[in-house]
């Protein structure tokens, strides 16, 4: 819950982000109905903006959002207004240019250090700059004098200048939810000086970890010899501009993940989710959550299952491993290719070592609400997130805490953001498939002090970044946490 005493958090703020909290889409029938966003970011800014007000801009993706606005403005929830909800209207041509090219085909995979994945259309830049121009002049109309700007992650690296062109005085900030690479990547980016302008156009950047705000740091002092950086106090000075680069780790409402977690009803979602396969109480199950995303690992993770079940016959038809998979960014060839891999490599494990009355791999791309997803969660002896590259990864925070029977392991990429923050999880090269194997035989058989020894750390480390906390460490930077 937010601390409204807290003074560090501004009366009131504008946030800036490519998706909204809220949004209106129609049903078959004609009806509007409204969903609220699911991920980390409105977890962590929701609240705050419900108790402190202001307006939240995002790109109004719906396809009602326009229909219940007024100039694109809509008061939030909608059960009881607390802040207004700037809808930004993008052409098809701006989504195609700005989400499906510049910000996915090169902001992503430059930041998660895949640069053979990026491809620089031109028109990806074009529109890139003009609809963070468009986000400008939307914040811009919006924005009352002394109100606080923060912009989110890596849609909008340029905004930051292009509003700072209008509004010299104003507060701006920025978080960078993804990685940020080393110079010798960072480099590859045919726009590599403007997006840092845009950026240090703000007073305060923050990332996940002192290791990104590092690099950040590095690419400015290779890229701009004009500027002043002292990597101790995390400040660079450029053209009259100071701007603070803070790590401030992102984490969960904990409270709320542990409710749900106590709250599930564990053996019917287990039934539910192991459906066809046999969902007797005595088998052992790991767990998967992600997007179909190429940095996620996936491929490699099943590959290691195949080499665990290969060299234990015991454990086939006694350990199940659960891939919870959302499907996203499909208008990019590469993340169909990815999904089309991911379903096929599950396939051919399931043929290999599938029985009558067991399946290995239990694959769904179901929606699953957040009290089945906690209650998944508690079912899980072991939960296995492996990116090859993840600028934070709030699974890895949200499987501990749901572990309210004191009880689970977690097997962690050593190159996710969670890793530099997380106390307790066995951690994994996550492009070594024999080490994954080992390290999920290892969970599997951890003694059961040393299990919950682990599981009591991963839950401290959880519990110290709380989300509540977050925005308070942004605008008084220099607090960790
Ligand atoms: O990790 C970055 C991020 O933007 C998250 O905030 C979000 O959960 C995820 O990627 C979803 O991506 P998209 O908005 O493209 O569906």
């Amino acid at each position: 819950s937010v601390n409204a005493n807290d003074g560090a958090v501004p009366d009131s703020l504008v946030i800036v982000s490519n998706r909204e909290p809220y949004s209106h889409e129609r049903t078959d029938d004609g009806e509007i109905r409204v969903q609220s966003a699911a991920g980390g970011l409105t977890s962590a800014l929701d609240p705050v903006m419900q108790s402190r007000g202001g307006t939240w801009v995002a790109w109004g993706s719906g396809d009602a959002d326009m229909d219940v606005a007024t100039n694109g403005v809509v008061e939030v929830p909608p059960s009881d207004p607390a802040y207004d909800l700037k809808r930004v209207p993008l052409s098809d041509e701006a989504v195609q240019g700005y989400y499906y090219g510049y910000a996915n085909q090169v902001l992503w995979p430059l930041c998660h250090e895949d640069t053979g994945r990026m491809w620089a259309e031109p028109a990806y830049w074009e529109q890139y700059r003009a609809v963070n121009g468009q986000f400008a002049e939307a914040v811009d109309a919006v924005a009352d004098v002394g109100q606080p700007v923060w912009f989110q992650d890596y849609h909008l690296g340029l905004a930051p200048r292009l509003l700072r062109e209008r509004r010299p005085e104003a507060m701006l900030l920025q978080f960078w939810h993804i990685p940020w690479p080393a110079p010798s990547v960072f480099r590859h980016c045919p726009h590599s000086d403007a997006l840092l302008d845009g950026l240090l156009a703000c007073d305060v950047i923050g990332f996940h970890t002192a290791g990104y705000a590092e690099q950040f740091l590095h690419c400015v002092d290779s890229a701009f010899s004009a500027a002043t950086i002292d990597t101790d106090a995390g400040t660079v000075t450029r053209n009259d501009e100071r701007t603070r680069v803070v790590a401030n780790p992102l984490g969960i409402d904990v409270e709320g993940v542990r409710d749900r977690a106590r709250t599930a009803d564990v053996g019917s979602i287990r039934d539910t989710v192991l459906g066809g396969s046999r969902s007797d109480t005595s088998i052992r199950l790991a767990l998967g959550v992600e997007r179909l995303d190429y940095s996620k690992g996936i491929p490699e993770r099943i590959e290691a299952l195949a080499h665990l079940w290969d060299r234990r016959p015991d454990l086939r038809g006694e350990f199940t491993y659960v891939q919870k998979a959302s499907r996203t960014r499909e208008g990019i060839a590469a993340y169909r290719r990815y999904r089309a891999d991911v379903v096929d490599a599950v396939e051919r494990v399931n043929d290999r070592f599938g029985t009558d009355d067991w399946q290995p791999i239990v694959y769904t791309e179901a929606t699953l609400d957040n009290e089945t997803l906690a209650g998944l969660y508690r079912a899980a002896e072991v939960m296995v997130v492996t990116p090859h590259r993840d600028g934070m990864n709030l699974v890895a925070h949200e499987y501990p805490v749901a572990c309210v029977d004191g009880d689970g392991a977690l097997v962690l990429s050593e190159l996710a953001g969670a890793a530099t923050h997380l106390d307790g999880a066995l951690t994994v090269n996550p492009h070594d498939i024999e080490a994954i194997a080992d390290t999920i035989e290892r969970a599997l058989k951890l003694e059961k002090s040393d299990r919950a020894d682990r599981l009591a750390r991963l839950q401290q480390s959880a519990e110290a970044l709380d989300s509540s906390q977050w925005v308070a460490r942004q605008f008084s930077p220099g607090q960790s946490p």
